[in-house]
């Protein structure tokens, strides 16, 4: 059966580093606050790079990583909240950018699950053999939609990128299971309102400002939940017992939703890799960028069994299960 294995891997975060100090001028916050309640320390902010410059220069180091040129990539799906234009989509710009000139694109909402969405749809082009080649990106420049006079949200995210390659193989590495779920009953507890309705016939609404808006305690429940259940999914789907785990790969929101969904999910913490510490959340490129740092330091071998989880706005949540 044709799988869908990953060929190369890549990430890129913007220069600017932003320190829990740094934050503690702009808000009334403090490093102490930031590190015990979130694990914390710093995040990167663009200070010129839009989304689609993020997704750009993540792609080429996936597209470099993958041996796989550009022209032989038939599809890019970007996951994203802060696009830079409702139209051309991220995908479509970045699909010129690279000159990736026979692939389809486009861009995909599913909040900070958007990685996870984005593999789990990869993998059926791939599975049904529609297409070989597919890069998947993460971008966000969170900064731009962070109410930055609310500290019970500005201290949490960070701008980034995470990109990968993946393609078709009859081998038995590659995605073994996926899971996804949405929650519409509880999409007011994250949200982020686009533009206001404004035209000749309704004035009304002009008060609707693009910031999120965040209930952080039913959010933090929420999650953890979300996690323990996506993780026993895809368990129970590739018949596989936690012990044979290497690496679960989740989305880096906070150093205690993951503590508690290990916890939860009976699994030892040090099996879930963490680098919030130096990136804060990145939403849709969080796993992304994760897991390019596990790869690159060497971390993954051939065989090894990952889980990449994630939750988000929507609310949203999903697991992929794989063999390196
Ligand atoms: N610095 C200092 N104090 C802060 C603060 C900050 N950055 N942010 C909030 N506080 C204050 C609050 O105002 C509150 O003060 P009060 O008791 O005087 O009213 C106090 O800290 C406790 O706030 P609370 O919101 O109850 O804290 P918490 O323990 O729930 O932690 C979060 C807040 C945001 C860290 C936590 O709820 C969380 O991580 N939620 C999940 C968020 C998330 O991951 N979102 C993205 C999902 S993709």
């Amino acid at each position: 059966m044709m799988k869908a294995i990953i060929a190369g891997t890549g990430s890129y975060l913007p220069k600017n580093i932003v320190s829990n100090d740094d934050l503690s001028k702009l808000v009334e916050t403090s490093d102490e606050w930031i590190s015990t309640r979130t694990g914390i320390k710093e995040r990167r902010i663009t200070n010129q790079e839009t989304t689609t410059d993020l997704a750009y220069k993540a792609s080429v180091r996936a597209l470099e990583s993958s041996n796989i040129k550009a022209e032989e990539i038939d599809l890019i799906i970007c996951a994203t909240m802060t696009p830079d234009n409702f139209m051309p989509s991220v995908a479509c710009v970045v699909q010129e950018m690279l000159g990736a000139i026979h692939s389809a694109a486009f861009d995909l909402s599913a909040a900070c699950t958007g990685m996870i969405y984005a593999m789990s749809i990869a993998e059926q082009f791939i599975k049904s053999k529609t297409y070989k080649n597919i890069l998947i990106i993460g971008s966000e420049t969170l900064s731009r939609i962070l109410n930055w006079e609310d500290r019970g949200t500005c201290v949490l995210f960070g701008d980034g990128a995470g990109a990968m390659v993946l393609t078709a193989s009859e081998k038995s590495n590659g995605i073994l299971a996926s899971t996804l779920y949405a929650d519409g009953s509880k999409n007011s507890i994250l949200t982020c309102p686009a533009i206001p309705l404004d035209n000749p016939y309704n004035r009304q609404s002009k008060n609707r400002e693009s910031k999120i808006k965040m209930e952080g305690q039913e959010v933090f429940k929420f999650a953890i939940r979300s996690v323990t259940k996506c993780i026993k999914d895809v368990l129970q789907k590739a018949d596989l017992s936690p012990d044979e785990i290497k690496y679960i790969i989740p989305h880096q929101a906070n150093k205690r939703i993951i503590e508690q969904s290990a916890k939860y999910s009976n699994i030892p913490e040090e099996k879930f890799f963490m680098n919030l510490q130096h990136c804060g959340n990145t939403s849709a490129a969080s796993v992304g960028i994760a897991l390019d740092e596990l790869a690159k330091a060497n971390k993954l071998n051939t065989g090894d069994y990952i889980i990449l989880v994630g939750f988000g706005g929507g609310m949203t949540s999903g697991a992929i299960l794989l063999k390196w």
